[in-house]
C-alpha cells in the first residue's frame, strides 16, 4: 500500500485530495502546519523519518491568496514561502528521502492561444516575471516550475480556474454566480474532480514525471458558461459583463491570465480529461446550492 503525506490538507484543493485519496490503496496522512511545520526542511524529514518513510506526496498547500489572487499582491511573503520556498524544499528532500510528489502548478502563467493551439508544456511562460506582464501569483508560480520541472520524482499538474457542482466562493461556477458584473474571456479550466482523479493517476500509473497541462480538453468563453448557467440553474438575476480592460482593471488590482492550454501530452499517457463543456453542463445539472452562503 502506497504511504502518502497530504500537504495542505485543510485548504480548497487539500479536502478534494484527502477524499479522493482515501478512495484508493494509500495510507493517507494529512499534515497542516499547525500540527507540523511542514514549510521547515529539517521538521519535515525529522517527521517523514519517524514514520518509517513515505512513498508519495501531495503538496495541496500553497497561497493564491483570499478574497483572490490580488491579496498575493500584498501578502508577497507568503506568496514566496507557500509557491516557491515550499516546492524547492520538497524537490531537495524528496531526492534526499527517495519519495515521489505532486505540485499542484497553474496554467496562469501564459496569455493567449498560441495561434490556436494553446500552449504545451514545453512553452516558456509569457505572463511572467521576464515579460513584465503578470500579477506576483502568477510570476512566482512560473518561477516556482522552472525550478522543479526536470525533478524526475515530481508530477507538475497544472490547474486552472477549478469548478464542480459544489458551490463554494473557490468554484468558477460560484464566482459567475456572484459577481456584480463579469470579465468575457476565453480560457481552459479544470473540473476539479477530473483534476484529482488524474493527478493521482498520473502517479499509480507510473507516467513519466514533469509537467502536465490539466485542464478539460477545449477552451470555453465566459459568454458561454454564463449562457449555460442561465439556461440550466436559471438564477434569478441579470448577468452584466465589463466592455473592455479599462472598466475591468479599474476592480482588479493584479493583471489575470486568460490563456488556452494544449492537452495532447496527457491524452498521450491515456488519461485525458473529458471536453469542457460535457464537465460544465454535469457540474451545473447537479448543482447544489450552499445554503449558508
Ligand atoms: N484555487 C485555485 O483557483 C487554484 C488554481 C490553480 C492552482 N491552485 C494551486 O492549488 C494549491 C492549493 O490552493 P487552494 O486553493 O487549495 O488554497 P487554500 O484553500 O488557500 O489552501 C492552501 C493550504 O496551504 C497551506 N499553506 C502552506 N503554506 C502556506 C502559506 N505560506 N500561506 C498560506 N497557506 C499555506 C494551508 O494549510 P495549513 O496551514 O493547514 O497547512 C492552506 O490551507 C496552490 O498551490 C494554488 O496555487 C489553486
Amino acid at each position: 500500500m502506497t504511504r502518502a503525506l497530504l500537504l495542505g490538507a485543510s485548504g480548497f484543493m487539500g479536502g478534494y485530495f484527502a477524499r479522493a485519496m482515501a478512495g484508493r490503496k494509500m495510507e493517507v496522512i494529512p499534515l497542516s502546519r499547525e500540527k507540523v511545520d511542514y514549510c521547515n526542511y529539517d521538521v519535515l524529514r525529522d517527521h517523514i523519518r519517524e514514520l518509517g518513510g513515505i512513498d508519495y506526496l501531495v503538496n495541496a498547500a500553497g497561497f493564491s491568496g483570499k478574497p483572490n489572487v490580488d491579496q498575493c499582491e500584498v501578502q508577497r511573503a507568503e506568496t514566496l514561502e507557500g509557491n516557491l520556498l515550499l516546492p524547492q524544499m520538497l524537490s531537495h528532500l524528496s531526492a534526499a528521502e527517495g519519495f515521489r510528489w505532486l505540485q499542484i502548478g497553474t496554467g496562469c502563467i501564459y496569455e493567449g492561444d498560441n495561434g490556436g493551439g494553446g500552449y504545451i508544456e514545453e512553452d516558456p511562460p509569457n505572463f511572467s516575471f521576464k515579460q513584465n506582464n503578470c500579477s506576483f501569483y502568477s510570476g512566482v508560480k512560473a518561477v516556482a516550475e522552472a525550478t522543479i520541472k526536470d525533478d524526475p520524482r515530481c508530477h507538475v499538474a497544472r490547474m486552472r480556474i477549478p469548478f464542480d457542482e459544489i458551490d463554494n466562493p473557490r468554484n468558477y461556477l460560484t464566482k459567475l454566480l456572484t459577481y456584480p458584473i463579469t470579465y468575457d474571456n476565453i480560457n481552459s479550466i479544470s473540473h476539479i474532480g477530473d483534476f484529482v482523479r488524474t493527478s493521482l493517476d498520473l502517479y499509480e500509473q507510473d507516467c513519466p514525471a514533469g509537467v502536465y497541462n490539466m485542464t478539460n480538453e477545449g477552451a470555453v468563453s465566459t459568454r458561454e458558461v454564463v449562457a449555460m448557467i442561465q439556461e440550466i440553474i436559471k438564477p434569478n438575476r441579470k448577468f452584466e459583463f465589463f466592455s473592455n480592460d479599462e472598466e475591468f482593471y479599474k476592480v482588479a488590482k493584479a493583471p489575470r491570465s486568460n490563456c488556452n492550454l494544449n492537452v495532447e501530452k496527457l491524452a498521450s499517457m491515456g488519461l485525458p480529461m473529458r471536453p469542457v463543456r460535457e464537465a460544465l453542463r454535469e457540474a451545473l445539472e447537479n448543482w447544489k446550492v450552499d445554503k449558508g452562503r
